[in-house]
């Protein structure tokens, strides 16, 4: 009986730690702090906008290194990154913008220290 009880447990956290790491990314997702960021830069951005940017990033960013996190480099650095990777990625001009404009607003919301 105790025997039982203890693998029980032993499930229980194993199954746990999986959703655990599931659930963080280190790519963070975009929410009202990043709409507000993006807006002082990109005036109209929506979530949607950058929902579909994060899509992309990780997506099309992925194939040669790993996803760099938004605080790698400071917010106004992020256009003219995604510019020069664009070829590389091989995404359409509308596809660098949408991206761009995640990685500058990600940034922006990590650099005031959330
Ligand atoms: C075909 C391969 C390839 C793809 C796809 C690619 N990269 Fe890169 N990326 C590289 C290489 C190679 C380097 C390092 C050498 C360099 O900077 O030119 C690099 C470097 C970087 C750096 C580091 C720059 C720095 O100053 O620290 C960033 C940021 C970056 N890539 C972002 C992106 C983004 C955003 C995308 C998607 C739009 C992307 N990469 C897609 C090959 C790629």
């Amino acid at each position: 009986m105790s025997a039982r009880v203890a693998l029980g447990g032993a499930i229980v956290i194993a199954a746990a730690s999986v959703a655990a790491v599931g659930c963080v990314s280190p790519i963070p997702n975009p929410g009202a702090a990043h709409v507000n960021a993006a807006s002082t830069v990109y005036p109209g951005t929506t979530v949607e906008e950058l929902r579909e940017g994060r899509s992309l990033y990780v997506a099309k960013c992925a194939g040669c290194h790993q996803l760099y996190l938004p605080s790698h480099l400071a917010p106004a650095r992020w256009p003219a990154s995604v510019s020069e990777m664009r070829e590389r990625a091989a995404i359409s001009e509308a596809h660098e913008k949408m991206i761009s404009k995640y990685l500058v607003a990600a940034a922006l919301v990590g650099a005031a220290g959330d």
